[in-house]
């Protein structure tokens, strides 16, 4: 008999892009409806580098996103990263991880690392203490190839990393590449990785699908099929070293439907169906829950969330926009659909 309901432990979104001012005014609830906590991205103007501006950040996502939720706050590694700051943030419980964009890689990453070596001191700390490093994993070098970005990473960057810092918690975000899959499921359990659903839904030929579709657009990029297929089995194969994150990057429709189109993809307003979509046609509607609730937590030594929501169901057809932003799915039909808790 075909499943009408599924009831799971209340999921986290393990990396997620708020925004500010009017922007998260405009989105925070759709990710307070449907996650209990989630991972807040640093990559603001000016980044979130000092405790003061991740304190006041928070209590502004906090008014924004309503009862009920909690943002966990991430810094912004620059070369300047101060270790004692970092420290301090983390025992003061103002944020819980941190966040390496190599600069350049993506949206206002001009601040970022310029050369690893540069956050050692960084790094020895956060090791130290126990706080999460997570990972933009793309090379920025020019000379390679957007599509082999993420893979070059793991050979020049990353390896070395978990060499050099054995206990340091590494999460890979929004992994692509079958590369960045198997690394992750044949690295130390110090190392994780996020998956959005549009790299569990898409592969690159949607860029260019009858014409340039900046809305399909996001960095890492979507990747071969091959890649995509590989990804998806390590989201469903219940592997803990997996766990969801959205990777929702709200722009302007203005910014999107451009000469340079940012990079980003809005999948807030329905990013537990668009996950369960996959599940199903993977015929692994049981491991959801682990993957969206239960492994990201163990991951970052947090509790559980001991509510629970269904999803039910039935058809939906996202609409064109949502807040005037376009969201992931918009026009498709979803046939699941999220019913709170
Ligand atoms: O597509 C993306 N958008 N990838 C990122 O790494 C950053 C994000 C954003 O902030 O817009
Ligand atoms: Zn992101």
């Amino acid at each position: 008999m075909t499943l009408q309901s599924l009831t799971i432990r209340r999921p986290d979104d393990w990396h997620v892009h708020l925004r500010d001012g009017e922007m998260l005014e405009r989105v925070a609830r759709h990710t307070s409806k449907q996650f209990a906590r989630a991972i807040i991205m640093p990559n603001l103007v000016p980044p979130v580098t000092s405790v003061d501006a991740a304190s006041a950040y928070r209590d502004r996502i906090r008014a924004a996103s309503g009862e009920g939720f909690e943002p966990l706050i991430t810094a912004y590694l620059t070369d300047e990263a101060d270790p004692a700051e970092l420290a301090r943030g983390f025992e003061e419980k103002i944020w819980v991880a941190a966040k390496l964009y190599p600069a350049g890689a993506t949206t206002n990453s001009a601040s970022g690392v310029t050369n690893i070596r540069n956050i050692y001191p960084a790094l020895e700390k956060m090791q130290a203490i126990g706080m999460v490093l997570c990972v933009h994993g793309e090379v920025t070098d020019p000379e390679i190839d957007v599509f082999d970005r993420e893979g070059v990473f793991i050979d020049r960057v990353l390896e070395p990393l978990v060499d050099d810092f054995p206990d340091l918690k590494i999460v890979f975000e929004h992994i692509t590449t079958a590369e960045a899959a198997d690394f992750v499921r044949d690295a130390p359990a110090t190392v994780a990785a996020t998956i959005t659903p549009q790299h569990l839904h898409i592969n690159r030929n949607a860029l260019f699908a009858g014409g340039l579709r900046p809305h399909a657009y996001c960095l890492p990029v979507a990747k071969r099929e091959h890649h995509r297929l590989a990804v998806r089995a390590a989201a469903v194969s219940g592997s803990a070293k997996f766990f969801l994150g959205t990777d929702s990057a709200p722009h302007a429709r203005s910014a999107k439907e451009s000469a340079c189109g940012c990079a980003g993809i809005f999948n807030a307003p329905y990013a537990m169906e668009s996950y369960a979509a996959v599940f199903e046609e993977e015929d692994a509607l049981d491991r959801l829950e682990g993957f969206a609730s239960e492994h990201g937590p163990n991951f970052y030594g947090v509790p559980l969330n001991e509510d629970r929501v269904t999803l039910e169901r039935v058809d939906q057809i996202v609409p064109e926009e949502v807040g005037g932003l376009v969201p992931f799915h918009a026009g498709e039909t979803l046939k699941w659909r999220f019913a709170g808790g």
